[in-house]
């Protein structure tokens, strides 16, 4: 350690660091990593994490590229970009290696897109929190349009073209529309008629589809395909994945996007990887190395996403079914592990018995009193007054590796005990809430 110089005493910097908050689903987890600290039973519902071990077939193509020091081209390599080709090709999107270009996790691609495009951007409300967070980051604003009712992800395309228009007039530049297929935070899927609208309507007001599919392997329903926009406006769509969420590998840090041909979609790919050059140089090379083997998709790992998807509905059905029992209002979740109940419907009880006025009222409520950690609503974006919140139950598949393998192979993991004792105590908080949210509180002594 050097000894501070006499000479050079200490100064206070005399600004402020830009404000920027923490994600609030990052946010949530150390909330509820402090309850836990306080000797509290926690219920972990807030964080968007898979919960489910690495392949061990995943885990050894990683081990077997450890070697692999060098940076590397900044698209990614080529084994990795003809995998990825051949992935979107499987689904009906016929795609060319030098159209994929890699980085670490999609949200930092996603962050070089909205660089690259420079301009203000539609987010659907509700949508994932991110999307209008990294807009303003870019020093653009996010264009809030809300979603059709039932059909999270895509901003309503009857609402779309009067929203872009109000902010042109404005003498803003709307250059882009993000959608999520399937959705975080409602776990639903948009219907294909609406993608098709939607896409229409991006066309004639030359807009930029962002495409973010990062869940599409985890429809519960099986062989529902998702309708992406690649399919009804290929010239103007990116779309992106990752392997956080199906191969719950979001700690690995690897996603793609899937640029457009022609002159515009080379253009944007040229500025995607300036940015992406100037950033982080490249995706770490032992990852890309395993993602390459991911995105071949192998049997075995076909195999453990199935199991995953089953283990998600499952949960994700059971956690609906609560909280429709305890009087709230929730759309079957189809996709993902997220589940976007409603408690619309008990406002006046919960007003009255709990001071709740708002989304975060009630999330507040449910992390002090109960130590159930959810998010709520206004965080993607939903109107504050909405008693609406995300509900992520996958940290419920188990506190180890062996629980949550269990949970994978049991045909009924709803049942398992640590699964079913934490759905019986979230049916207890819900089931209090409505109570005594009926029966006004005493005044605390
Ligand atoms: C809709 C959506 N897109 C992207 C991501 C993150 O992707 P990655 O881990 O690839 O950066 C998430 C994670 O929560 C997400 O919910």
């Amino acid at each position: 350690m050097h000894a501070q110089s006499p000479s050079t005493p200490a100064r206070p910097l005399p600004f402020a660091p830009r404000p920027v908050p923490l994600s609030a689903t990052l946010a949530v987890n150390e909330a509820l990593h402090r309850k836990r600290g306080q000797g509290m039973r926690v219920l972990p519902l807030g964080f968007g994490e898979a919960g489910i071990p690495i392949h061990p077939a995943l885990a050894r193509e990683l081990e077997a590229a450890a070697g692999r020091g060098a940076y590397g081209p900044v698209a990614g390599s080529a084994a990795l970009r003809a995998a990825a080709a051949g992935y979107w090709s499987r689904r009906g999107t016929p795609t060319d290696p030098s159209s994929v270009v890699c980085g670490p996790g999609s949200k930092p691609l996603l962050f070089a897109l909205l660089m690259a495009l420079g301009g203000d951007v539609v987010v659907p409300a509700p949508s994932w929190v991110t999307y209008a967070a990294q807009t303003a980051l870019v020093g653009a604003e996010p264009v809030r349009v809300a979603t059709p009712p039932g059909e999270g992800g895509v901003p309503s395309p009857a609402l779309l073209a009067d929203a872009v228009v109000r902010a042109r007039r404005r003498g803003r530049t709307v250059r882009a529309v993000v959608v999520t297929l399937p959705d975080n935070p409602t776990g639903t899927l948009a219907a294909e008629d609406t993608v098709r609208r939607l896409c229409s309507v991006a066309r004639d007001l030359d807009l930029v589809v962002i495409s973010d599919e990062i869940y599409r392997d985890l429809v519960h329903e099986p062989g529902r395909t998702v309708p992406s926009p690649v399919r009804f406006a290929p010239e103007r769509a990116v779309v992106t994945t990752a392997l956080s969420k199906s191969l719950a590998a979001g700690g690995w840090r690897l996603g793609v996007a899937r640029l457009p041909d022609g002159p515009f979609g080379r253009a944007l790919r040229d500025s995607v990887l300036g940015v992406a050059s100037e950033v982080w140089s490249s995706a770490p090379a032992p990852m890309q190395h395993a993602a390459a083997y991911a995105f071949a998709e192998p049997p075995e790992l076909v195999e453990h996403v199935d199991r995953s998807r089953r283990l998600h509905a499952a949960v994700a059905a059971a956690v609906a079914d609560r909280f429709a029992a305890a009087g709230a209002r929730v759309p079957r979740p189809q996709a993902a592990f997220y589940v976007y109940p409603d408690l619309g419907p008990l406002r006046e009880a919960l007003g009255e018995g709990h001071g709740v006025r708002t989304a975060e009222d009630l999330t507040s409520l449910l992390l002090e009193r109960y130590g159930v950690g959810v998010l709520p609503g206004s965080s993607f974006g939903d109107p504050p007054a909405a008693l609406r919140m995300r509900v992520a139950p996958s940290l419920l598949y188990g506190e180890d590796d062996e629980q949550r393998l269990a949970a994978l192979a049991s045909p009924a993991p709803a049942a398992l005990p640590w699964i079913a004792g934490a759905l019986d105590r979230l049916g207890e908080v819900l089931a209090d809430l409505a109570e005594s949210a009926a029966a006004p509180q005493p005044a605390p002594a």
